[in-house]
């Protein structure tokens, strides 16, 4: 059965067919309907533990020795779930060319499994799939990783050059990627439209990206559960499920 359009759904149905260019923007309430908890709602990761900071990481042998406890139990739950309905709906409208990039927060890869185009997609806080060199960039698979971890408690370094290996996720009070917010800032500026999904929009540079779009005069749109910190900024402000009113959007052909 097609997707009802509700009432205050069709104000968006008529700003996603009047744009040229839509930037989607999306944060971690896009991916609570595949398991994974998000940051602030009640219950959320950081009411149940506290963020290890780059430079902790980085100084301290114990907290780093954390934070990979965290990588490879999955406690965060950012690994192994599958996209949901609004993934699968971002993916049709990027498949239709109606979605010109899109702009995450997030770090699961559940846009890239749902079949977004990595030219397409910018990740603007990284990837917990996989893990990165901090001296010479060297990617290494998780799963090799945790074996010598799990097995000899070994903390991992980098088979290349000896540094510190991390999961690819920018941590706070780690330097953001400059390609990565440059490029964040060309779609954002070329954009007529910017559709901001499951974020409370309170981090920044990332929450810098709606106010720039808008600024530069882009409509601007935030599908939230709650209420957040720009919806008086927003041109629209639709408080529901991210999956059902993404999927009456774009439903399946
Ligand atoms: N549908 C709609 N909204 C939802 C849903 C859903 N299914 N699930 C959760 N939400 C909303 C919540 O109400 C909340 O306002 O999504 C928002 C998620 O906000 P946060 O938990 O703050 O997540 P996010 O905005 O992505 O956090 C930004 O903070 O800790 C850092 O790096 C982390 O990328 C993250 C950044
Ligand atoms: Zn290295």
């Amino acid at each position: 059965m097609r997707n009802s359009i509700k009432p205050e759904n069709s104000e968006l149905v008529r700003l996603i067919g009047q744009a040229q260019r839509t930037v989607v923007f999306t944060g971690a309430g896009m991916s609570t309907e595949s398991g994974i908890p998000d940051f602030r709602s009640p219950g959320g990761v950081w009411s149940r533990m506290k963020p290890i900071y780059f430079q902790e990481f980085v100084e301290d042998k114990d907290k780093r020795r954390e934070a990979w406890n965290r990588a490879f139990s999955g406690v965060a739950g950012w690994v192994g779930a599958a996209p949901n309905a609004g993934h699968w709906a971002i993916a049709r409208l990027v498949a239709r060319g109606k979605v010109a990039a899109v702009i995450t927060q997030n770090v699961d890869n559940l846009h890239q499994d749902s079949g977004v185009p990595p030219e397409l997609l910018i990740e603007l806080h990284g990837n917990a799939s996989y893990a990165t060199c901090l001296d010479c960039g060297l990617r290494h698979e998780l799963a090799i990783l945790k074996q010598s971890f799990l097995g000899a408690g070994e903390i991992p370094v980098c088979r290349d050059c000896g540094g510190l290996v991390k999961v690819a996720t920018v941590s706070f009070g780690q330097p953001m990627p400059q390609a990565v917010m440059k490029q964040a800032e060309t779609a954002t500026l070329a954009c007529d439209l910017f559709l901001v999904l499951g974020s409370s929009l309170v981090v920044y540079p990332a929450a810098g990206f709606p106010i720039m779009a808008k600024r530069n005069g882009a409509k601007l749109v935030i599908v939230n559960r709650e209420p957040t910190d720009l919806d008086d900024l927003a041109d629209l402000v639709l408080n529901g499920e991210i999956g059902p009113v993404m999927t009456a959007l774009a439903p399946p052909n």
